[in-house]
């Protein structure tokens, strides 16, 4: 595998770019920083190589922007309202970074630890990290691990497992920002989209926390389960769409987890690269990429307000102090796994 230097974090620490490739050239790059997917490209329709996702040319992009731009969010992904949870019967505070409530485990998430890579091969890489206790402010001692592996059809599979010393939250996911036609396109308003989800969990407000109801999607603009432009209907007058300046909620896949099922189907006319993306989590998260800003990506390309849109499988937001969701609180002792992936293929 091609190894590539990524640079110093402000720390002193080397960065890494593992370069995973198969036998159709579909390459993709992750780095040990963050644990983050950096690149995937693939070969369009006319024969131009396509890079699809949104990232940085270096570790310094990533530590100073917060876009979570193919990041590993950890040990929670998505927002626990008040910053708190009782397990156990027992309070835990972690810390406030977003309107009072933690948004992706705060400072100290795993997008922006060094992971240390435990296994490799030409096609699969496995990063590791202990989190103790401190780290976050979670209940009890992690050891996780995140692999990437690119297979023969094009797909690259994220899947994770992870065991603590005590019960605790499990809910990692993938922040990849996906831009079918390329990273250096622009907007993705116009490429399409379905959602195989027949309901999505409503926020309270522009926080984000779901009011804790699953509430069908028919008859709104939140309906995807027919494939539509992103942008069809994403500046609708409907009050979700206005509290989140579009579209960022929690699609209900399933009211439980471990089963592998298509979450969701993408498709760019242009350059006629579409995607599959599949998981075992309960939900994903639709985020459309609403508040990227304008800044610099790869190539020196600059990125603005919906150039990626993000498929981010997990738990119902706020899950772990949502009764009716389903819990992402594991035992002690207990292995946890959980799978998404993302195939590419022309159409
Ligand atoms: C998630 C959230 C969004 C936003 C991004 C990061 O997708 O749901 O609201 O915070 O992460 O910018």
């Amino acid at each position: 595998m091609e190894k590539i230097s990524f640079g110093r974090t402000k720390k002193g620490e080397e960065a890494t770019l593992y370069v995973l490739e198969n036998k159709n050239h579909t390459t993709v790059k992750v780095t040990d920083y963050g644990a983050t997917l950096v690149a995937f490209v693939f070969t369009d329709k006319n024969g131009k190589r396509r890079d699809v996702v949104l990232g940085y040319d270096d570790v310094t992009g990533y530590e100073e922007h917060g876009s979570y731009f193919g990041a590993t969010v950890g040990r929670n992904g998505n927002r626990i309202a008040n910053s708190q949870m009782v397990i156990n019967g027992k309070v835990w505070k972690i810390e406030a970074n977003e309107k009072g409530n933690n948004l992706h485990s705060g400072k100290n998430g795993f997008n922006s630890r060094m992971w240390k890579v435990a296994k490799s091969s030409d096609t699969s890489i496995t990063f590791s990290h202990y989190s103790p206790q401190e780290e976050q402010g979670f209940p009890g001692n992690m050891d996780v691990e995140v692999t990437y592996t690119i297979t023969e059809n094009d797909t690259v599979e994220i899947s994770y497992q992870a065991k603590a010393d005590a019960d605790t939250v499990m809910n990692f996911t993938n922040h990849t920002y996906f831009n079918l036609g390329g990273q250096d396109s622009g907007v993705i308003t116009g490429q399409k989209l379905q959602i195989l989800a027949d309901a999505f969990t409503p926020v309270k407000d522009s926080t984000c926390i779901p009011t804790g109801e699953i509430v069908p999607v028919e008859g709104t603009p939140m309906d995807f389960r027919t494939m539509k432009p992103i942008g069809q209907d994403i500046d609708a007058d409907f009050e979700q769409l206005k509290f989140t300046g579009g579209y960022d909620h929690n699609y209900v896949l399933s009211d439980k987890t471990g089963e592998m099922r298509v979450m969701a189907n993408a498709y760019c006319e242009e350059t006629g690269i579409a995607m599959e993306a599949s998981t075992d989590c309960c939900g994903v998260q639709l985020y459309a990429g609403n508040f990227i800003g304008a800044q610099k990506g790869k190539n020196g390309v600059t990125y603005g307000d919906r150039n990626g849109f993000c498929l981010e499988s997990q738990f119902y937001p706020n899950a772990v102090n949502q009764e009716n969701f389903p819990s992402p609180v594991v035992k002690a002792g207990e292995l946890y796994t959980s799978k998404t992936t993302y195939r590419l293929y022309l159409k």
